[in-house]
């Protein structure tokens, strides 16, 4: 079944080495899909008070666009051993309002990383975690963490670890068929 994959990652800054990733991963998509980014840095702060009021403007496109996937890949850092708070709170964004989630059902892949060689581990697990609430099947293997990822590009961002670059491909691959079943 083709159709567009969301691509979220877990990082807002400049040079980050997870939207590096997130861009290989667009640049090299699984034959008969696209994969596109949606960005999380300007939906608002969540507030349950606006399930019942006007939610921000940032809200309504995000969730469209998610509700429009047909499955949904996050790259990840690693904070605190745990998910960014801007990736939780796109989560939360998303899940609301009650009954309304637009990850239900939403075949999921994580992807996590870091400069160490813990690989983001902790965060690809509370991910997970919160991806089993929302009822998203994550693909279960093969798992990716990628350590020490700041060997992984050249000065313009691109990937030049052609090992990690041949496993993901096949992981998109793998995702896929996990997508479809
Ligand atoms: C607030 C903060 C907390 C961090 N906590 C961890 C951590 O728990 N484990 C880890 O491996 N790296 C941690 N790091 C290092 C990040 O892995 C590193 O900054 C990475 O480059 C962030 O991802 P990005 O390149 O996609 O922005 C932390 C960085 C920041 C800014």
């Amino acid at each position: 079944m083709a159709g567009t994959i969301g691509v979220i990652i877990g990082s807002l800054r400049k040079e980050s080495f997870s939207r590096k990733i997130a861009n290989f991963l667009v640049e090299n998509p699984p034959v008969g899909h696209t994969l596109e980014i949606i960005e999380i840095g300007d939906l608002n702060m969540y507030n349950q008070d606006f399930d019942e009021q006007e939610a921000p403007d940032s809200y309504g496109p995000f969730r469209e666009k998610v509700k429009s996937m047909k499955a949904i890949i996050f790259v990840t850092p690693e904070y605190n051993r745990s998910v960014p708070g801007v990736l939780k709170n796109a989560i939360d964004v998303g899940s609301r309002p009650y009954g309304e989630s637009v990850w239900d059902g939403k075949p999921a892949l994580v992807v996590s990383n870091s400069i160490s060689g813990l690989s983001g581990f902790g965060a690809n697990h509370h991910l997970r975690q919160s991806l089993v609430f929302l009822n998203m099947p994550t693909m279960p293997q093969p798992e990716v963490y990628l350590p020490s990822v700041q060997d992984f590009f050249d000065g313009n961002g691109k990937l030049t670890k052609s090992d990690t670059g041949d496993f993901l491909k096949d992981v998109l691959k793998s995702f896929v068929a996990f997508a479809n079943r």
